[in-house]
């Protein structure tokens, strides 16, 4: 069995951290999400994975090379546009041949792996098997209706009156027959040929289409609280470490505190689960809960809660920082005459407190 992850599209709702690199390379506890992807599909034992690349695919073929790190032998395949979720399995028609595929959407967190995906398509081999979860609110996803049997009936993206609270999680095992329904459709209004008009063709034509629960927590990181939301949760499963000799000086640590080599803490109080990148130094700093620093920031007399630093990020003097993400070698600085002055890249996004809060 093959995999096909899909790391390309435009990323346009997490402006302006995909402006200057793939979503999928965004950190979560200084980890892509697209690693985690990746893992997920080894632990279920495929190691032989297409990865749709778009116009930032040279950041992505960087970051994971060959895939030998990770056990797997990764093979990119160029989008030259994002047309669409269907279109990505065109574009990877040579690479998948006739081979049985999980697709993944790279932007997409399953905490609990596609293990019982895989093995449910595996024990029946149905042309489509759907891992799918339910939601409160299906408005926004595409949703899966079933029949009497279980068996998919109908599938509907964003349906402003929902049949069904199951939704699709962004993991499918497919047989060679999808290439067919690829073909068979044509682009939607949006102009992108979808994936769940190519599984209704599936399931209009009569082929079996079946789901499965997809256990354990699923985030789609397509939007900066939906990446807060899913930072949290995989910082709460970090396990309590010790710090590297000579990393942390007259500071105080409580919780999971994962401090890489080469960090320094000094005079500081770190709440876990929090994540302190290699070569970082906090000094005089309140950090934590569910915070990840990454490598090389520096921060002095900052105070961060839920909250992620992307590389070489410097904060000094401004405390309150909550449910923030901020990008690659930003500085940000308090000034001592209150006034604020903001360079902010464009489709930035800031919320200046009143300073009483927190
Ligand atoms: P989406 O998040 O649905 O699409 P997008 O990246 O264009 O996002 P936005 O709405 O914020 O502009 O895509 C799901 C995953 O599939 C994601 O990892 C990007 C990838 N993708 C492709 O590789 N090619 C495509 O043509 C599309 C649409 C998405």
């Amino acid at each position: 069995m093959k995999a096909l992850v899909l790391a390309g599209g435009s990323g346009s709702r997490l402006r302006p951290f995909s402006h200057s690199a793939p979503k999928q390379l965004l950190p979560i506890a200084n980890r892509p999400v697209l690693e985690y992807a990746l893992e997920n599909l080894r632990a279920a034992g495929i190691h032989d994975v297409g990865v749709i690349v778009g116009d930032r695919g040279d950041q992505i073929r960087d970051a994971l090379g060959d895939g030998s790190r990770l056990g797997l032998r990764l093979t990119y395949l160029r989008q030259d546009r994002p047309l669409g979720l269907a279109h990505c399995v065109r574009v990877a028609r040579d690479f998948l041949a006739a081979d049985d595929f999980v697709l993944y959407l790279g932007d997409v967190m399953l905490l609990d792996g596609v293990g019982a995906l895989v093995s449910d398509f595996g024990a029946s081999r149905p042309a489509a098997q759907l891992a799918v979860h339910r939601v409160d609110d299906p408005r926004a996803f595409g949703v899966v209706e079933l029949d009497a049997e279980g068996r998919v009936a109908a599938l509907v993206e964003k349906p402003e009156e929902p049949r069904s609270d199951l939704v699709l999680s962004g993991a499918f095992a497919f047989t060679s027959a999808i290439h067919a329904a690829v073909d068979a459709i044509t682009p939607s209004r949006r102009g992108e040929l979808e994936l769940t008009d190519a599984v209704q063709w599936l399931v209009t034509g009569g082929a079996a289409v079946r789901v499965t629960r997809q256990p354990g927590f699923v985030a789609d990181t397509g939007r900066p609280e939906d990446v807060l939301a899913c930072h949290r949760r995989v910082l709460d499963a970090l396990p309590v470490a010790a710090a590297p000799d000579g990393a942390v000086e007259a500071s105080e640590l409580t919780g999971a505190v994962r401090i890489e080599p080469g960090a320094r803490v000094t005079a500081s109080r770190i709440t876990g689960p929090v994540v302190i990148g290699a070569g970082a130094r906090l000094h005089d700093c309140v950090v934590g809960p569910h915070v990840s620093v990454g490598g090389d920031c520096a921060l002095t007399g900052a105070g961060i809660t839920d909250s992620i630093v992307l590389d070489g990020a410097s904060v000094s003097d401004v405390r309150g920082i909550r449910g923030s993400i901020i990008g690659r070698s930003v500085r940000i600085a308090g000034r001592a005459d209150a006034a604020h002055r903001l360079l902010v890249g464009d489709h930035g996004h800031v919320d200046v407190g009143s300073g009483d809060a927190v």
